[in-house]
């Protein structure tokens, strides 16, 4: 198979992509010189677009912000790391839905190891749905101008796309099962899309002509998946608006909040063990928009990419755990040795299960990979 449709340039949002591969918004969790190692070893692998994922759109204490000179220097050392490597650069914008004052409350617990970080989630995500419902119009109006001063803040870093991320904040408005608020922003769909829409058009007003990308959190019932983000049945109203108000491509994928083994679901999950996984929901945003569409969720296999690519259901196929285990994945496509790559294995040991119990995303294949090179 000579996989020509992955390996075609694509225009995504205004943005010429040299192929259809991008790396999916990932948190790392490592010093900063093993993240710029991942990062050039994932850009000089072939990829088209590395988004570098939860990148806050305010000040933060537990994350690298733009909002101060370190964290921009360093994401301007992200950028040309990518950019030497000729792979362009998507800043995925996000706020935090956990109420940190509600937080610092079980901070002792789990020193104590009285709670658990799962138990702990657990209490964060009862904390969502009254944050939400409570906070002031004040704020909302802070959080969504802090979008767009983020956009121009990546803009100036270097970056050539943003992504707004449809998860968190924007997942947790969008959802009546966190969102009871009776002001404008809650109750209709078309009022609990306002957060978000508001969010993308910040955007688009700081950084016009930018290309943006929105992770379109979708979630089901039948059976229950996801509590944050766009439940199916109201994706005709939440595209439109989105798209409306500045978006220019889609990265879909299942909304969180329930367990993060279902968003990265691991080989032998119940519901979502398949590889393209998530793609039903693409079909599904496509009925409402032209723009072009990203899957994501264990699209590993080069054959069954191209087939997605081919066939036009998706127009650029995101991938983690793969390149995390691989990063030359595209470039032994592009030499003839797609039976040398080392096939992500979806086991979740050392990638989430290595950041979950604060080790780092890593994986089980970094041994191997490691030795290759040295005998290279
Ligand atoms: C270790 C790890 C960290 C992740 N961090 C983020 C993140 O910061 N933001 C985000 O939107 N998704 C994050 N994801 C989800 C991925 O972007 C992706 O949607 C998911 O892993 C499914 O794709 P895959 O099967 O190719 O890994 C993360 C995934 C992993 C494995």
């Amino acid at each position: 198979m000579m996989y020509e449709t992955i390996l075609s340039p694509i225009h995504y949002g205004g943005m010429q992509l040299k192929n259809r591969i991008i790396f999916a918004p990932t948190t790392f969790g490592l010093s900063d010189e093993e993240y710029l190692a991942k990062i050039r070893a994932i850009a000089q692998g072939g990829c088209a677009m590395i988004i570098v994922g939860d990148v806050p759109v305010g000040k933060s204490r537990f994350e690298k912000s733009l909002f101060d000179a370190k964290g921009f220097a360093f994401y301007q050392q992200v950028v040309k790391i990518a950019h030497d490597a000729d792979c362009k650069v998507c800043a995925q914008l996000h706020q935090s839905d956990s109420n940190l004052l509600a937080m610092f409350k079980y901070i002792p617990g789990l020193l104590l190891k009285k709670i658990t970080p799962d138990q702990l989630r657990e209490k964060l995500n009862a904390e969502v749905a009254p944050y939400i419902t409570n906070m002031s119009q004040r704020k909302i109006h802070e959080i969504i101008s802090g979008f767009g001063k983020a956009a121009a803040l990546a803009k100036q870093a270097g970056f050539d796309m943003v992504q707004v991320h449809g998860d968190r904040m924007c997942g947790s408005f969008s959802s009546a099962i966190f969102n009871h608020r009776t002001d404008e922003y809650g109750g209709s769909a078309e009022n609990r899309a306002r957060f978000a829409v508001e969010a993308v058009s910040a955007v688009h007003a700081a950084v016009p002509g930018m290309p943006i990308d929105y992770k379109l959190a979708v979630r089901q019932e039948n059976p229950h998946f996801g509590n944050a983000g766009v439940v199916e049945e109201e994706l005709p109203v939440f595209v439109p608006l989105l798209e409306q108000a500045g978006v220019t491509s889609f990265h879909v994928t299942l909304a969180n909040h329930s367990a993060l083994e279902n968003t990265i679901p691991p080989a032998d999950h119940p519901y979502f063990s398949q590889p393209g996984c998530f793609l039903k929901f693409c079909d599904e945003v496509r009925q409402y928009t032209d723009l072009p569409i990203c899957g994501v969720g264990g699209l590993n296999d080069p054959d069954l990419v191209e087939q997605q690519l081919a066939s036009g259901r998706i127009q650029c196929a995101a991938m983690s755990r793969q390149l995390l285990a691989d990063p030359d994945w595209v470039n032994k496509l592009k030499n003839g040795q797609a039976e040398q790559i080392h096939r992500c294995l979806r086991c979740n040991k050392k990638c989430l299960g290595g950041l979950m119990a604060h080790q780092g995303t890593r994986c089980v294949y970094d041994a191997l990979r490691e030795k290759e090179a040295k005998n290279a």
